[in-house]
């Protein structure tokens, strides 16, 4: 084996037996425990492996029960924390695939292929979610990434000044601004009103206040679905005040935006295309595996002004144009990640997409009408997007969630919702059944019962 080579029988069979290894982990996943993770590294991992394997199907066997039985897996149809990762065959095999044939993934010169690529699979995401024709942007590792990027567009453009958001923003998008220099004085984290939404006067009064004082406000950030409730910020209300204020708003749609796939989604949505600027994650609802992040800019060559440097002479003339994206953000030596949304399109199609949306929102539904046919359990916030959240009377939410994920059946996360702790379910993987989520609600409502005896 050296020049780290294995002959072409050796690599076939390992290839043949990871993929088998693979397709058995999408064909029955479900069967598996979603949690209950008991695991301990080896003696063994103390030392260096220093000589090869004897048998490397055997080193590859012990590999994959260790990714399997050793972690969660957020593509798991029990899987209802955080926001899932339920992503799809084909998305995994193009990311082994884009790795394998080792494509340049940001430099037109090097990668002329992946650069159209990733230019057309933009373009067909601006469509899918109703966002202004011309809108552009690039593949990134994810919301906290695009969120990064976008703020510092903003910042450029119309700062340095004061940031506004409510408290229901994701934590990425405070670090982003600590990231970029904005100190706390100059990061206003609003109250969000009772719908856990930006309230709009109390952005313009803080706004106003700022102004009095001789600062500069720059940036909004609106929710397109908190992670917490997917609570929508008044769209429209936002972007109408913010054109008037001279601010950039960037909307955080990195759960939420695939909504807009469907009518009633962007219905909720409304005002989604208002904005300068959008964060959108494909590896939350648009089913694609991590690390598939996504920004959006109405005017693209933004990123270009922020991001582009003067190149030394070994890459000068070569970055030049469209799909160099190694000018358009952070990132130098990419990943080709955009293969994997534009080949799950393609062999599924994008109605299929709309479709595994729209069951992720019915399934926050169906899940409500079991939580409001259990005695003892109650809706905090309706289905929004596909989160809902729930209290059971008397008991400790987050000692229901322990004991559910000791159990492995499910795995549910309280979160606080006006200073409560409940919990909370995000529906958005289209492989869950009804009958899954009628036995997690039943097994909550014994859980609770139990824990309050
Ligand atoms: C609304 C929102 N924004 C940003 C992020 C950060 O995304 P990532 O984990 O891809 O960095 C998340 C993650 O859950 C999110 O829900």
């Amino acid at each position: 084996m050296s020049a780290l080579r294995l002959p072409e029988d050796v690599m076939r069979a390992l290839g043949h037996r990871g993929v088998d290894l693979l397709v058995e982990h999408f064909a029955r996943l479900a069967d598996d425990p979603v949690s209950g993770v008991k695991y301990a590294p080896p003696r063994e991992w103390e030392e260096v492996p220093r000589a090869a394997a004897p048998d490397p199907l055997a080193v590859l066997e012990e590999t994959c029960r260790m990714l399997r039985h050793g972690n969660a897996h957020p593509d798991h149809p029990r899987f209802l924390a955080f926001v899932p990762s339920p992503g799809n065959f084909v998305s995994v095999l193009a990311a082994a695939l884009a790795t394998g044939f080792a494509v340049p993934g940001g430099h037109r010169l090097t990668g002329p292929a992946s650069a159209d690529v990733e230019l057309t699979t933009v373009r067909w995401l601006v469509e899918l979610l109703g966002l202004p024709p011309g809108s552009g942007g690039l593949f990134v590792p994810g919301g906290s990434m695009a969120n990064l990027t976008a703020l510092t567009v903003a910042r450029d453009r119309r700062g340095p000044g004061t940031a506004y958001f409510s408290d229901q923003t994701h934590f990425s998008v405070p670090r982003a601004l600590h990231v970029l220099g904005v100190g706390a004085d100059r990061v206003r984290r609003l109250p969000s009103d009772g719908a856990q939404r930006l309230d709009v006067d109390a952005l313009a009064s803080a706004v106003r206040r700022d102004r009095r004082r001789g600062l500069r406000p720059f940036v909004v950030v609106a929710n397109a679905g908190t992670t917490s409730t997917g609570a929508v910020d008044p769209l429209p209300r936002l972007a109408e005040f913010c054109r008037a204020e001279g601010i950039w708003l960037h909307v955080d749609g990195a759960f939420g935006a695939a909504a807009a796939l469907t009518d009633a989604g962007r219905t909720l949505l409304d005002g989604l295309g208002l904005a300068d600027s959008w964060t959108v994650d494909p590896h939350k609802w648009l089913f694609q595996p991590a690390e598939s992040g996504c920004v959006l800019l109405r005017r693209p060559h933004e990123l270009r002004e922020s991001f582009g440097v003067d190149l030394p002479g070994y890459l000068d003339n070569s970055a030049a144009g469209d799909g160099d994206f190694l000018q358009y953000g952070i990132q130098l030596t990419r990943e080709f990640r955009a293969l994997r949304l534009w080949l799950s399109l393609k062999v599924f199609g994008a109605d299929a997409f709309r479709d595994a949306v729209a069951r992720g929102m019915r399934n926050a539904e169906e899940a409500g009408r079991f939580i409001d046919a259990e005695p003892g359990l109650e809706l905090v916030t309706a289905p929004s997007l596909a989160v809902l959240t729930f209290r059971c009377a008397g008991a400790d939410a987050d000692r229901v969630c322990r004991r559910l994920a000791t159990e492995g059946y499910a795995l549910v996360m309280p979160t606080t919702v006006a200073g409560e702790r409940v919990l909370r379910l995000c529906t958005i993987n289209p492989r869950t059944s009804a009958g899954e989520l009628r036995r997690i609600v039943t097994r909550v409502r014994e859980l609770s019962l139990d824990a309050t005896a």
